[in-house]
């Protein structure tokens, strides 16, 4: 781990720390987000592919159109599960508390980065438990209207018409992902320190008060049970 030295004003070294980390998340549970993140990626890119014949060149990342029509619908169903073991982890954090509407209402100090403005958060703030729910529901809609289409496996699941309305669903629900997935990485990072959460699993101490104080309180009050 890096070690931060601290100089005196003449330059001399009068000591040598470690920053203090916080864990964040654990490998598996980084391991499973990465496998999501790739699994989102491959749908996007073989779901452009798909959609309009301007964009058809994508296939050729993947081997071919007829690949793509084979593995859009699989790295699909991994997706799901992979979320869905996230989900498991995850949700009973990103239900919505009283501090969520304070944030909310003084998102100007939030853009302008007045974070003593603003409260104190657990381990999630109200942005980045929107955008859970917001990927919760699309990926729900996506495998639902995603096997309605899947002839391959559901030939005669519902009619032609239904299958239609399926088709339109899923686009559009995909359009939705892909600026719900812009939006994660740009605020990902945008908020310095924070891609190191799922790349080592640690933040600094420094990030964790600045930013979700209240999940820090409650790390250390843990800590100071045991
Ligand atoms: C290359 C793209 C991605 C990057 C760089 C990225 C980065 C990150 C980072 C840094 C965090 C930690 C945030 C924190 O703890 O404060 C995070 C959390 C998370 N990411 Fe991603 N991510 C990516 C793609 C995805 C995708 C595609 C999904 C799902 C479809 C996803 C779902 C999540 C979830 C559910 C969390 C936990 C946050 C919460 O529960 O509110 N990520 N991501």
């Amino acid at each position: 781990m890096d070690k931060k030295r601290i100089y005196s004003a003449s330059g001399d070294k009068i000591e040598s720390v470690q920053p203090v980390v916080v864990s964040r998340y654990r490998g598996l549970t980084r391991a499973n987000h990465w496998l999501t993140a790739l699994c989102m990626i491959g749908l996007l890119l073989s779901g452009f592919a798909l959609f309009h014949p301007s964009l058809y060149g994508l296939s050729s990342l993947f081997g071919g159109g007829q690949v793509v029509r084979w593995l859009h619908p699989i790295m699909g169903v991994v997706m799901f599960l992979s979320f869905l073991i996230l989900f498991l982890q995850m949700w009973r954090l990103n239900l919505p508390r009283q501090e969520d509407c304070t944030w909310l209402g003084k998102i100007g100090d939030v853009i302008k980065g007045k974070e003593e403005n603003l409260p104190e958060l657990g381990k999630y703030n109200a942005g980045q438990k929107a955008m859970f729910w917001a990927m919760t529901a699309l990926i729900v809609v996506l495998l639902v209207s995603g096997i309605m289409m899947w002839e391959r496996y559901f030939p005669n699941l519902v009619s032609i018409p239904v299958r239609r309305i399926a088709l339109a669903v899923h686009a559009l629900a995909a359009v939705l992902m892909f600026l719900v997935f812009v939006l994660h990485v740009y605020a990902a990072i945008w908020t310095r320190g924070t891609l190191r959460a799922m790349t080592r699993g640690t933040v600094t101490g420094g990030w964790a008060y600045r930013h979700h104080r209240k999940w820090l309180r409650e790390l250390a009050e843990r800590r100071g049970q045991h």
